[in-house]
């Protein structure tokens, strides 16, 4: 077991350790011929939705961000509320982009079955070659993240997003709203964001420790706004599996409206610095702290953990990391099972 973890204590630490490897593994992997053919079905397709559950849902909801920026309207649904959509949007012409670390969560391959039977043509994001979801998909893109031991997801996490955000760009080839010198450019975005990452890991890992005595309560809010904000639901997930705290993520506008009455002496608040909504930003920091609440902000320049910057698109990978550390040394502290949190399975097949 020392040996597959590295030397690392637990696989959800060494697996945060190998994402910027896997980035660029991700990226290397995508086969063009699939890409064209997966781009050119979301290009012609009547409707689009795209499915999963947890930290997979959470990187299909990023995705939604690059798709509506290529003119492309998505809906992005969990797998286990999906049957009780309208089905009967569901027919010949419609698209299921269907993301699973596993391939094998029961709720992604229920979902699956009953759009094929209604003649959608699905289309699979999964780590997992030879699993259900690879089988039942009529074009699938592998994510290459190598094996993921934690049940916390953390590198197929980055890597998923990697997959998507190429998917998205090779769609835009179609729309006319990306040239191949995007393609270029996000190649060498993601080399870049790689790299840097190595360097400044084990830094984040320290600041990630200085910060989570702060964090040691009961309950606390992670939030973003824009494509940040899937990162606060994320954060949030990781939170709960790895350290057991009640966390919950939200929009920053949203925190506002209600949520922010706990937000009182003492309650930590994690703020992550969007690429986009830097007044709001500022305000909330602000109302926030002037109730007295822990703040940790975030941020490529400013924050409490400074990640790497990048650009907009990928800032989601830089951003999650920190929230990764931190739930993981929290789990540390209180001397929790962090691989294998109690009750969690790593593929949910019920
Ligand atoms: C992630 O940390 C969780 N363990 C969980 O939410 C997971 O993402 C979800 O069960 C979906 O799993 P899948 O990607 O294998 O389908």
């Amino acid at each position: 077991e020392i040996v597959e973890k590295g030397g690392f204590p637990h696989f959800m630490l060494k697996e945060i350790y190998d994402i910027p490897l896997a980035l660029v593994n991700s990226f290397t992997s995508l086969m063009e011929k699939y890409l064209s053919l997966a781009s050119m079905i979301i290009y012609g397709a009547k409707n689009v939705y795209i499915i999963g559950n947890g930290t997979s849902l959470h990187a299909g909801l990023i995705s939604s961000y690059y798709f509506s920026e290529i003119g492309i309207n998505v809906n992005v649904v969990s797998a286990a509320e999906f049957p009780y959509y309208a089905l009967d949007n569901i027919s010949t012409g419609s698209v299921i982009v269907a993301i699973s670390q596993s391939g094998e969560t029961s709720d992604v391959i229920r979902s699956v079955k009953m759009a094929k039977q209604r003649g959608a043509v699905i289309l699979g994001v999964t780590n997992s070659v030879g699993s259900r979801l690879a089988l039942e998909s009529n074009v699938y893109l592998p994510i290459t993240a190598g094996p993921e031991m934690a049940v916390p997801a953390t590198k197929t996490f980055t890597s998923t997003i990697i997959v998507l955000k190429t998917l998205s760009v090779y769609t835009g080839l179609h729309s006319g709203k990306n040239d191949k010198n995007d393609l270029i450019n996000l190649k060498s975005e993601i080399e870049k964001l790689s790299k840097q990452l190595s360097t400044r890991l084990q830094e984040m890992e320290k600041e990630a420790e200085n910060s989570v005595e702060k964090l040691d309560k009961e309950s606390l809010y992670v939030s973003s706004s824009g494509i940040n904000y899937p990162i606060a639901l994320e954060g949030a997930l990781k939170f709960k599996e790895a350290s057991m705290t009640h966390a919950e993520g939200m929009q920053l506008g949203e925190l506002l409206h209600g949520p922010i009455v706990l937000a009182n002496k003492g309650y930590p608040i994690i703020l992550i610095k969007p690429a986009e909504a830097e007044d709001l930003y500022n305000k909330v920091v602000k109302a926030v702290r002037d109730r007295g609440s822990i703040i940790i902000t975030i941020s490529d320049n400013d924050g409490d953990i400074r990640t790497v910057k990048t650009s907009r698109d990928l800032s989601p990978i830089s951003n999650i990391i920190p929230l990764q550390l931190m739930a993981y040394k929290l789990g540390v502290r209180r001397g929790l099972p962090i691989d294998t949190p109690p009750g969690l399975v790593k593929a949910v097949i019920i």
